[in-house]
């Protein structure tokens, strides 16, 4: 398994935001959480590299395992996201340095890579998000779509087993979310798992492997990507056909 949760319950001061969630992902599959606004997703997202951390229950993850009942240690987080990258929706990018340096800054200080090995690196996923051409511009010289295009391949730097994305179209017109989905297919080829947050229900047709639906801070129905066409609870059900 490539992720596992049991039992996770996450807490936002004396609010509950997810209530026992048990969740299976193996390896290499794109799983893409569903549901509507305050649902949690973004939430249960966030546990997987522990920008939220759980009050209760287990996570396994990227050979890593944590039981909620202790707080993990800084040290065992930044570990963790390493081999769990996360793509966020407004991409996060440093405006003042170039694609490329945006692009080998964590794997020099953070992995260690050399410049020349960073550099090398930087190359072959520019190439993969057909980037080539804008390795020095800056962020803000980018359409969004680009500007996605670069945080992704900056997440994939890192070379993590685990890739997540929080809305990853939610800003972009409708031909580059067809990149961004073309990408997320593309790199469902490899190894690496990908959970996706979104709320168009066209996205996660074209993406996902697995579905999680989820109301009110918990999963109502999870399964195949069958489940578009087949959804076994009156709420997926609904939610699918608005
Ligand atoms: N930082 C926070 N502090 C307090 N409450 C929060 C915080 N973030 C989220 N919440 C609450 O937790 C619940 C779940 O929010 P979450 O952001 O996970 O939902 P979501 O499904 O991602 O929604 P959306 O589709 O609007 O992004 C909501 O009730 C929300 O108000
Ligand atoms: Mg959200």
């Amino acid at each position: 398994m490539s992720i596992h949760l049991k039992g996770v319950n996450c807490f936002y001061g004396s609010q509950q935001a997810l209530y026992d969630i048990t969740l299976d992902c193996a390896e290499g599959e794109t799983l893409v959480l569903l549901g509507p606004s305050g649902a949690g997703k973004s939430s249960l997202l966030r546990v997987l590299n522990l920008l939220e951390v759980p009050r209760s229950g287990q996570l396994a993850i990227a050979d890593q395992r944590f039981d909620f009942t202790q707080r993990p240690s800084t040290s065992v987080i930044r570990h963790l996201r390493q081999n769990v990258g996360m793509v966020f929706q407004q991409y996060n990018l440093w405006p003042h340095l170039s694609v490329e340096q945006n692009l080998i800054q964590a794997p020099c200080k953070v992995l260690g890579l050399s410049r020349s090995e960073a550099q090398t690196r930087a190359k072959k996923y520019l190439e993969r998000l057909r980037l080539t051409d804008y390795a020095h511009r800056y962020p803000l010289h980018l359409s969004g779509g680009q500007q996605q295009r670069v945080a992704i391949a900056r997440a994939l730097m890192m070379e993590p087993q685990v890739l997540l994305f929080d809305e990853p179209t939610a800003a972009l017109d409708p031909e580059i979310t067809g990149q961004v989905v073309a990408i997320i297919n593309e790199l469902s080829e490899t190894q690496i798992t990908q959970v996706i947050v979104t709320h168009e229900v066209e996205v996660a047709k074209k993406t996902a492997s697995q579905v999680v639906y989820m109301e009110n801070g918990r999963i109502v129905e999870q399964g195949s990507a069958e489940r578009f066409t087949h959804p076994q609870t009156q709420e997926f059900a609904n939610y699918l056909s608005h």
